[in-house]
């Protein structure tokens, strides 16, 4: 049956209700605290219709389902009533102010305080930040890991590993890891550090939540690359910290582009090896003048070296931890990239002077790594399987983002710009003219592919538009599919 055409519904005509797709606010409650505040102020008036479910839903871009919750949460706090046949209107009788509605729908749902509702905030964006789909950023590729080997390993370490380990010991990491990633950081990545300064812990996030709020009191200034990791922006927004944005250019951060108006940083979080999500590698000039500044201003560097096991061309340059002084950097690393983030171990390497209180503060924090699977880690590196993987991975993440890129180029060259890749799981592509990236990125969603708007790891207000597509787990079919649905995007011009 056809809706039929409400003459002039005010909340329509006057644009009453938008929403952030966005916002880190549920949509339903978006739309609900957007009419409970029209009526509130005498902009609806009692009586007032409301379109209908369908309609509202299809102006505001939304499903009925979000429409039909915020009704919901609007009857149940009896703003809004209906009688039957008739549509939903403002009630006549307004209950007092005050009475409000829990969106759980169980009344004794406790409310978050602000430090919990800084803790749950997701800056990644609630239109996307737990979708699966192909193309999805940041993610390796499932059909690549080592299954058979890695159950081997993990059998054995699950019989061997029936000491103290397996009670409460340990917290900073099981030793035989932390010796094997000892080994492997001086040979791969010129880091030189004693076995007990690597602290294992569940996640680079956690490592980042750690030092972020064990180093820094909240009010203090953090520099973060623009564009940059929204796991850093989050780690720094939960420790308090006023984040400034640090300039990026074709050769990684820029601290000489600082603004000198910028409050000193106690922290500065970058990713040298390969800038993400950008890509660029920074010179030697550049990690010099880093450190240099860092010094002169007393602040710690984060080095986030989540991908440089896994660059497609030439050896890696050394991390910048190589030429820093005692204390200067704390290097982070991850197997989320190498692995699986399934895996949830990555670590950290600390200055001696900060293993016993920053391995407490892993136990209180409670972000320590599962001990068998480190054990299970130590013996698949011991074994050279980790290294044999990273050789294999290197090729086929290779083969996949050159295939994305030339197919990109190939349909879609006019549009936009796109670099082949020089490593990691995704790449960064960017619109010739300006798009609306974050309506793009909705519309590949809805058609199944988990891409990122480019503009969501900017912080400022000056945005470049594109996507980051992860490649490291496409076949060749979703290749071929993803790009042709952004190809009908862009020139149906729907969004942007
Ligand atoms: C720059 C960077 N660091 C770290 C991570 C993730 O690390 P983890 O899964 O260990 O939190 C990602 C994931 O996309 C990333 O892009």
């Amino acid at each position: 049956m056809k809706e039929p055409v409400l003459a002039k519904p005010p909340l329509l005509a006057e644009g009453i209700v938008t929403v952030d797709k966005m916002g880190e606010i549920p949509l339903p409650e978006q739309i609900y605290r957007a009419i409970r505040d029209a009526v509130r102020s005498a902009v609806l008036r009692p009586g007032t219709k409301l379109p209908s479910t369908r309609r509202l839903a299809a102006v505001l871009d939304v499903s009925r389902n979000t429409v039909n919750a915020a009704y919901g949460l609007l009857l149940a706090e009896g703003i809004v009533s209906v009688r039957p046949g008739s549509a939903p209107r403002i009630t006549e009788d307004l209950p007092p102010e005050g009475a409000s509605v829990s969106l759980s729908g169980s009344p004794a749902a406790p409310l978050l305080s602000r430090r919990g509702e800084t803790m749950a905030a997701n800056l990644r964006g609630r239109g996307w930040g737990h979708r699966f789909g192909a193309f999805q950023p940041g993610a390796p590729a499932l059909d690549c890991f080592p299954y058979e080997e890695w159950a081997r390993c993990l059998r054995r370490a699950a019989r061997l590993e029936r000491g103290a380990d397996l009670l409460y010991r340990n917290f900073a990491g099981v030793p035989e890891l932390q010796k094997q990633l000892a080994a492997h950081l001086a040979v791969e990545r010129g880091v030189h550090a004693e076995p007990e300064q690597i602290l294992i812990t569940s996640s680079m996030q956690s490592s980042l939540t750690l030092v972020s709020q064990a180093l820094a009191d909240a009010g203090d200034s953090a520099w973060l690359e623009e564009p940059g990791y929204v796991g850093a922006r989050t780690a720094f927004h939960m420790a308090g910290l006023s984040i400034h944005p640090l300039p990026v250019d074709g050769e990684g951060a820029d601290i000489a582009k600082m603004p000198a108006a910028a409050a000193a940083p106690r922290l500065i979080y970058v990713t040298p090896s390969h800038q993400f999500p950008l890509g660029a590698r920074m010179p030697l000039a550049r990690r010099l003048a880093l450190l240099e500044a860092a010094r002169t201003g007393g602040a710690v560097i984060l080095e986030d070296d989540y991908d440089s096991e896994f660059l497609f061309s030439g050896r890696p340059v050394a991390a910048l931890f190589g030429l820093a002084e005692e204390g200067q950097v704390i290097y982070l690393s991850t197997f989320s990239k190498s692995l699986l983030p399934g895996m949830r171990v990555a670590y950290c390497v600390v200055p001696p002077a900060l293993v016993e209180p920053l391995a407490q503060a892993v136990r209180n924090f409670g972000c320590a790594a599962n001990v068998q699977a480190q054990a299970a880690l130590a013996s698949f590196m011991d074994s050279g399987g980790y290294r044999k993987h990273l050789k294999n991975i290197r090729q086929i993440y290779q083969a996949r983002g050159s295939l994305l890129v030339e197919t990109l180029k190939e349909r879609l060259g006019n549009s936009i710009e796109v670099d082949r890749p020089t490593g990691n799981v995704q790449l960064a592509l960017t619109f010739r003219q300006p798009r609306d990236d974050v309506a793009l990125a909705l519309e590949m969603h809805e058609r199944g592919f988990a891409v990122s708007p480019l503009s969501s790891y900017y912080i400022g207000s000056e945005k470049r538009s594109g996507l980051v597509v992860g490649f490291a787990g496409a076949t060749e079919k979703q290749i071929a599919q993803g790009v042709e649905a952004l190809g009908d995007l862009l020139a149906n011009k729907r969004a942007g």
